[in-house]
């Protein structure tokens, strides 16, 4: 089939266009489970440019690659340790991000000069068959402009490039928040895990999966040690402002206070005069499924910010990565 560029830009695709235009080198909108991702072929350093180019994205900030079997990803590594072994049997395809030792053929535009590289097995069969068709894994963030909300529908794709990147269209997300991703270092007799950014697979599973290999388990959580390139502060943001603050705190200060940052804000030519109340399910997975669409449609006029209140009952770690993405998301935070 011979497509001319201006024909397929902005287009949903069909599974043959979708992997032509990956072949010829060109970026795409695929559907993962977790958010879209904004996809290139891993052996065209132009291709895997390209992604960075279209997302604003740094180079500093390393992708994640994404592959359709367990020994596709073993080809990717140096050594694959019985730990990946028991987590990928476990959990993929699935949300859960592995950092193992790169391989040599590993371009340095995906590791961003790191000796690791992130790999992940996504559980979304139209992703699976396109890595499958294309023989090859996909280099892929997730599809949005750098620093800004991530896309869980096909429908956000298209609208954050203004049609300018085909997409392939899976549907809604079905989990909603990006990836666990986990770094594992193994020896004989220990592993060591640092949790690099939260998701809808916990520690806690994590780690009860891996206590049948008898080996020390040793856990470094974000904030106690090293973070993932890219989890900068800001990330996730929408086009408007966003107040994130504790309950206590809203039920003392409450509406004086909007009127208090509306001062402060007029300074800066920005407005909280009509918030969006962002209401979030008290099921944490529904409440990830619901995050990035609910964000982007408070987004909307005529609301000129966003307010989310945490309540004391967002325990436990699935709710841990669904706040994390919110501070980062907000431009004032107020915490007890
Ligand atoms: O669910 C997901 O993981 C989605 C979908 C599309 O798969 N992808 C995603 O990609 O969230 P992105 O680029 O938005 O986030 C990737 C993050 C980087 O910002 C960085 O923090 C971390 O993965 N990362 C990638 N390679 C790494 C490495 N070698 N060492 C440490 N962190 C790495
Ligand atoms: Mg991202």
């Amino acid at each position: 089939m011979n497509l001319s560029k201006t024909e397929i830009k902005g287009d949903y695709l069909n599974l043959e266009r979708a992997v032509e235009i990956l072949k010829r080198g060109d970026v795409l909108g695929i559907p993962t489970e977790t958010v879209y991702g904004l996809a290139a072929k891993i052996s065209d350093d132009n291709a895997l440019r390209k992604i960075f180019h279209t997302k604003g994205r740094p180079f500093f900030d390393p992708l994640i690659v994404h592959v359709a079997s367990i020994e596709q990803a073993k080809m990717q590594v140096k050594e694959w340790p019985e730990g990946a072994q028991r987590l990928a049997e476990k959990f993929w395809p699935g949300p859960l991000t592995l950092v193992l030792n790169k391989q040599n053929h590993i371009s340095e535009l995906i590791t961003s000069g790191l000796e690791t590289v992130a790999l992940r097995c996504p559980k979304h069969t139209l992703a699976l068959k396109i890595i499958q068709e294309l023989g090859e894994p996909l280099a892929a963030p997730s599809a949005n402009k750098f620093g800004k909300t991530s896309p869980s529908t096909a429908q956000h794709v298209i609208e954050e490039f203004a049609g300018m990147v085909s997409v392939v269209d899976g549907g809604a997300c079905q989990v909603g928040i990006e990836s666990t991703i986990v770094k594992l270092t193994e020896t004989s007799n220990r592993i060591e895990l640092t949790l690099l950014r939260g998701g809808a697979i916990s520690l806690e599973e994590i780690q009860s999966t891996l206590k049948c290999l008898n080996k020390e388990i040793v856990i470094y959580r974000p904030g106690t040690n090293i973070e993932a390139p890219g989890q900068i502060k800001h990330h996730y943001m929408p086009s408007i402002p966003l107040l994130f603050i504790e309950r206590p705190l809203w039920d003392s200060l409450g509406e004086n206070l909007l009127q208090k940052i509306q001062k402060i804000n007029n300074k800066l030519n920005s407005q909280f005069e009509n918030p969006c109340f962002l209401d979030l399910n008290s099921d944490p997975a529904q409440a990830a499924r619901e995050l990035y669409s609910k964000l982007r449609t408070c987004s909307l006029p005529p609301h000129d910010s966003i307010v989310f209140i945490k309540e004391s009952v967002y325990q436990g770690e699935f709710w841990l990565a669904i706040l994390d993405r919110l501070e980062r998301a907000s431009s004032f935070k107020l915490l007890n």
